[in-house]
């Protein structure tokens, strides 16, 4: 439906047309990025047909589609072949684990390898004969037990480890560890790696070490680098990520892991995996990382869902993008939590940039921008609260929260202040805010929260408009900052440096095309707002450089 074209996006990943969702064994391989995702060929719906589509990139921006990678063919996964993680051994071999739904809807791990180890795009696949090769455990439902991690090697008794997700007949949610030898027999490890009660089933467990000191901060860690004949090598923690089935968002913690004992542990046990820290506050789920030997950097895909209904899907014929590739790392500041920023090729699609840094908004005031095209952008910006009002003010909104304190439209002291993107020009009737909220309590500390506003992105009435975000940590001397993508239906946003992240889907029908644009506002009673920085690039659409798979 040519239609409802404005939605797609100009440099985010999605398939040309039909459903996606989870990211699959990302994986760099022979000078190659390569993304494998769960996707339906039958429609613009989850299915129990689910294949693995498969894209390769030489800089992760731009995509050349090849064709499906695995198909639902065998009686161990012609329920789907769902999400799985890939493993680079030593020589070089790569194995690919997933899960199957077999034919009673079992749900089994299954391997895979490159038909043709020396084909760079890895275009066939061969399961293994003797799939599955594991089988739900006695004590773990046949439903729950899905979505294996990519493995690592453990010196002490030469044997890879993997991880899968599950929950136990309590509701707790837990992580179980195998070990194996050649991928094909397993053995499970006694105990859980973790569990947290309360929780339920664990989708898409992620596990992997991030440097917290020095030099090794900079970079990304392989899991088999983090692991010595002695255990955890120093100056690591170990991110576990699981994607909560109950609530649909992915948490992560930072924790100790101890090989020998086959135990993680959260180092703020207030901050547990499931009830603390969110990758991101907005629409992102079943994200996997993977380690990229080329530029020595952890990378993070998550899965960007519909917030339309289904009837729109159906009739735009395709849903879900991917996030931006985001570069993980640990957060050197304030050391209890990670980085998330676009990976830094994503720079590469800019096209312009237009500097209007130093306006200063008066509170009650919306400022417009004057730009050519809005629909995609790269936003830079920075703003500083006036100071002095600030300290004038004794006590402000301690309780705010962005979910339940009614949005940019909600005039505190502080805040709210901050960006209106894809905003239509005309009349300002659709806007997503994207913002800052200021509270200050009697000991004259501040605490700010970083939020999205959907609830104005779209006049259309099928559409789950929430306003999502949470408190960002700010230190001394610290600007708000925020850098801010926009692609037709997508906001996706990184506070702080990325410590904490929104991603918003949108569906403008009126700020589309030349009558899309940004505003900066300041609803704020008491303070003007200077935006020190604001910078604004168009960014060209990744598919318009034609691409071209030269090996
Ligand atoms: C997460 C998930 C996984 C499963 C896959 C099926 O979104 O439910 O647990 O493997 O999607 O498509």
């Amino acid at each position: 439906n040519a239609m409802l074209n404005w939605q797609r996006t100009g440099f985010h990943f999605q398939p040309e047309k039909n459903w996606m969702n989870d990211p699959n064994g990302p994986v760099y391989y022979k000078g190659w990025y390569h993304l494998f995702y769960q996707y339906n060929p039958d429609g613009a719906i989850w299915g129990n047909k689910i294949a693995w589509g498969h894209a390769v990139s030489r800089d992760l921006v731009h995509w050349r589609h090849l064709p499906l990678a695995m198909v639902p063919d065998q009686w161990y996964d012609i329920n789907g072949v769902w999400t799985g993680s890939a493993t680079v051994l030593p020589d070089g071999r790569l194995a690919m684990l997933y899960t199957g739904s077999t034919n009673e809807s079992v749900q089994v791990q299954c391997l895979a390898v490159p038909s043709d180890p020396s084909d760079p795009l890895l275009t066939n696949w061969t399961k293994y004969e003797g799939n599955p090769v594991l089988y739900p455990p006695a004590a773990i439902g046949p439903k729950d037990f899905r979505d294996p991690t990519t493995a690592w090697f453990d010196p002490s008794d030469k044997t890879w480890r993997i991880v899968i997700g599950s929950k136990d007949p309590h509701h707790a949610g837990i992580a179980v560890t195998y070990k194996t030898k050649d991928f094909i027999s397993y053995e499970l490890m006694p105990g859980v790696l973790h569990r947290v009660p309360g929780t339920g089933m664990w989708e898409c467990i992620d596990f992997y070490p991030v440097g917290t000191r020095g030099r090794g901060a900079d970079n990304g860690i392989d899991m088999s680098d983090a692991i010595s004949k002695n255990g955890v090598v120093g100056d690591v923690v170990h991110v576990m990520k699981a994607s909560m089935d109950d609530d649909r968002h992915d948490y992560y913690a930072l924790g100790k892991y101890d090989a020998a004992a086959n135990e993680w542990t959260p180092i703020d046990p207030e901050n547990d995996v499931g009830i603390g820290m969110r990758y991101d506050w907005g629409k992102f789920y079943a994200s996997k990382t993977f380690y990229d030997p080329a530029k020595r950097r952890r990378v993070l895909w998550g899965w960007v869902g519909e917030t339309d209904s289904e009837r729109a899907d159906v009739a735009k014929g395709w849903a879900s993008l991917q996030s931006l590739p985001r570069t993980v790392l640990f957060d050197t500041k304030t050391r209890s939590n990670l980085l998330q920023w676009p990976v830094e090729e994503v720079e590469t699609l800019r096209k312009n940039a237009t500097d209007l840094s130093g306006i200063t908004i008066d509170y009650g005031s919306v400022f417009p921008l004057n730009l050519h095209r809005a629909t995609q952008l790269d936003i830079l910006a920075e703003f500083q609260i006036d100071r002095h009002a600030v300290m004038a003010i004794n006590e402000a909104d301690v309780g705010y929260n962005c979910s339940t304190s009614g949005g940019a439209a909600n005039r505190g002291a502080l805040g709210p202040f901050g960006l209106l993107v894809l905003a239509d020009k005309l009349h300002l009737r659709e806007q997503t805010a994207v913002y800052f909220y200021v509270a200050k309590g009697l000991d004259g500390r501040l605490t700010t929260h970083f939020c999205h506003d959907e609830s104005r992105s779209s006049s259309a009435n099928d559409i789950v408009k929430r306003v999502v975000g949470n408190v960002v940590p700010v230190l001394r001397g610290e600007t708000l900052s925020v850098r801010v993508l926009v692609d037709h239906s997508i906001v996706e946003s990184f506070a702080q440096g990325g410590r904490t992240t929104a991603t918003s889907r949108v569906y403008p029908t009126e700020a589309i095309y030349a009558n899309a644009g940004v505003y900066l506002f300041n609803n704020a009673t008491a303070a003007r707002v200077t935006a020190k920085t604001l910078v604004v690039h168009e960014m060209d659409s990744s598919y318009n450089q034609v691409y071209m798979a030269d090996h």
